[in-house]
This record gives C-alpha cells, sequence and structure tokens, in this order.
C-alpha cells in the first residue's frame, strides 16, 4: 500500500514536513509512505498557462495522487488557513473538477504549528477544500500545538503521545484505504 505524505510547508527544518517524516518511520510493514517535495516548482495557478498545457509539475502530482491508495497531508496555518502555495495546487490538482485524482481517495489532515492550538483553522480548511476536490477526508486528525516544543533539534519527533496519535491516524488511513472484507 503507497500513501503520499505532502507537506504544505517550503521550508527546510518545517515542522509540518518532520511530522511527516515521523509518519515514514511509524508507517507499518507493508506501507509505503513517500515523501512528496515537488511543491515548491508548482507555478501560479492561470487559466491561460492550464490553456497552454498542464504544467509538468502539475502532472507529476496528479499522477503521484492517482497512484497513491491514500495521501497524508501536513499543513501549517498561516493567519487562520493554509498556506497559499498549498492552496495553489490543490487549485491545480482540481483542474479539471471531474478528474479529480483525490475522488474517492482516503485522505487525512494533520499539522503542526508553533501556536497554541496546532493550526485547527487551517486543517478545517483544508478538508473543506479536500472535501470539493472529492478526498474521503478521515473525521480525525492530528494538531501538534507548540511544535517547537515536540521536536528535537535534528527534526526527529520527541513527544511520545504525538507518535502515539499519529501512528493511530495512519492506521485509520491505512484501514480506509484497504478492500473492504469479503461481507458474504
Ligand atoms: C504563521 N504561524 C501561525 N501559527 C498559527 O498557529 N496560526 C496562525 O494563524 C499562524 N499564522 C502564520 C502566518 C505566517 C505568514 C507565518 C509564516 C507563520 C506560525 C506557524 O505555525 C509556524 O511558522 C510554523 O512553524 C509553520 O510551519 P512549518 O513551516 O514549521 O511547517
Amino acid at each position: 500500500m503507497r500513501v503520499l505524505a505532502l507537506s504544505g510547508s517550503l521550508r527546510r527544518d518545517s515542522y509540518n514536513t518532520s511530522l511527516l517524516r515521523a509518519a515514514v518511520e511509524l508507517a507499518p510493514g507493508g506501507v509505503e509512505v513517500e515523501l512528496y517535495d515537488g511543491l515548491g516548482a508548482v507555478p501560479p495557478y492561470d487559466y491561460d498557462v492550464e490553456l497552454d498545457g498542464t504544467p509538468a509539475a502539475v502532472t507529476d502530482l496528479k499522477q503521484r495522487i492517482d497512484a497513491a491508495d491514500a495521501v497524508l497531508i501536513a499543513t501549517p496555518e498561516y493567519n487562520g488557513s493554509i498556506p497559499g502555495q498549498l492552496k495553489n495546487a490543490l487549485d491545480w490538482v482540481s483542474r479539471p473538477i471531474r478528474e479529480s485524482p483525490f475522488r474517492g481517495t482516503p485522505t487525512g489532515v494533520i499539522g503542526a504549528s508553533t501556536g497554541a492550538y496546532g493550526g485547527v483553522w487551517a486543517q478545517a480548511e483544508l478538508r473543506k477544500v479536500l472535501g470539493i476536490l472529492g478526498a474521503r477526508v478521515l473525521e480525525e486528525g492530528v494538531a501538534v500545538p507548540s511544535a517547537a516544543e515536540q521536536f528535537a533539534p535534528d527534526g526527529s519527533l520527541a513527544s511520545p503521545e504525538v507518535a502515539v496519535q499519529l501512528a493511530g491516524l495512519i492506521a485509520d488511513l491505512v484501514g480506509a484505504a484497504s478492500p473492504v472484507a469479503d461481507a458474504a
């Protein structure tokens, strides 16, 4: 099973990317978590550019989502919402909406912020956008507040509580992406 992990932060030492690296480590056997690192290459959405042909970076992202059994997105919170570059990439991915690669894809939303609430507003907004793109968004999430205290200087996850929550969410995501057991 393949899970595509997408961080909404472009920052090298991003807590959200670190959270996804922890997810790579926590994934159970048989589950491959692929960390997408092409977000910075996605150009600004422009209908005129779209008419000339979908940019290669967008096609690449769409194909990765399409090939994944599930998607896990870690979003920072910028001014109470999701970062512009993440929204921009999702806007590209949504074109045309009937071909959205998210359609029916189990998708987990998590996030870390240096603030006191772990970016829950951004997560709520991301859920809304993903719903419009047709994703099957998991109800549960993981919000990591005061991120500077939850990660070690080398970026590894230092909080056992967050690790337990994250492992639980990955298990739920894998369960949602697994074929339904034979009902007969
Ligand atoms: C922030 N930050 C922030 N945090 C928060 O909890 N709520 C918010 O509304 C905002 N707003 C905000 C706006 C902008 C423009 C920036 C740059 C930052 C702080 C944010 O949580 C912090 O920078 C995180 O470290 C960003 O995530 P990464 O890059 O570490 O993954």
